[in-house]
């Protein structure tokens, strides 16, 4: 089966986001490029949430553009996990299988990959239980098994593991490298500074809406250049 041509990178130019009279993005430019995991990184009310909705396509910039510069449809080809997963009232299993039916698997192809997902996950004993009556740290398992299942080039994380326990965590964590091996560019936001040091390549650091710095995570670590990246590695808060 030929792999479908890559849709990164990905180009934000010049983009700004104003609701309710407030600007709450403003001139953000960054090009995301496929290999490295990215942490969008900063503390609450940044726009750390608001950027992946755009880029995700949720949300439409008021300025300034999004754009798959990759020569591959972007269509389904982006998937996105949220902090509170969003399941249908159905069981575990059917749940995947029916993402795996509106991208247009046959029924023999979607049993197939429902039951890898679910095994990929640790999920397999739970296959015929009700997706919402599953415990946190197992609806997130389950998200992920359903973003698993599509394998997307590119997934967009929304502080996945904000709910979860330490061992949940450590298992989201391990399924987020899984999907780095597998060549899906993960892309996630976090304000905790153990787990971006743990995950990340590549930092995009927001503060207040701003993109403040962007760049390989290691010297990012070592010594941020800006000073509100210095205060914020320094556990001080920003408002
Ligand atoms: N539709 C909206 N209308 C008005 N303000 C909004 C809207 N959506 C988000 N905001 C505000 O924009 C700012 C950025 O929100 P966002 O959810 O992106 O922050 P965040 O960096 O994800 O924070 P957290 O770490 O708490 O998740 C916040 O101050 C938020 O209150
Ligand atoms: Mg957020």
């Amino acid at each position: 089966m030929r792999s479908p041509p890559p849709i990164l990178p990905l180009e934000v130019s010049d983009l700004c986001y104003t609701a309710g009279g407030e600007r709450l993005l403003r001139d953000i430019s960054f090009t995301l490029e496929a290999g490295s995991l990215t942490i969008i990184l900063g503390p609450n009310g940044a726009g750390k949430s608001l950027i992946l909705r755009l880029c995700h396509g949720l949300l439409k910039p008021t300025g300034g553009s999004v754009q798959w510069r990759g020569g591959g449809n972007p269509a389904r080809r982006h998937a996105m996990v949220f902090q509170r997963p969003v399941l249908l009232r159905r069981t575990a299993a059917a749940n995947i299988s029916h993402a795996l039916k509106l991208h247009g698997l046959d029924r023999h192809a979607r049993a197939q990959r429902t039951l890898a997902a679910l095994a990929q996950a640790g999920l397999s004993d739970l296959a015929r239980r009700q997706a919402r009556l599953l415990s946190g740290g197992e609806q997130q398992r389950l998200a992920f098994a359903r973003a698993w299942a599509l394998s997307p080039q590119v997934l967009f994380l929304d502080e996945p593991t904000a709910n979860l326990d330490p061992a949940a965590t450590r298992a989201i964590e391990t399924t987020i490298h899984g999907f780095r091996a597998m060549g899906t560019k993960v892309v996630m936001t976090t304000h905790d500074l153990a787990q971006a040091r743990r995950l990340a390549d590549d930092i995009l650091f927001f503060n207040r809406g701003r993109l403040v710095e962007n760049g390989p995570a290691k010297p990012f670590f070592a010594a941020p250049r800006s000073k509100e990246g210095q205060a914020f590695i320094a556990g001080e808060i920003l408002w």
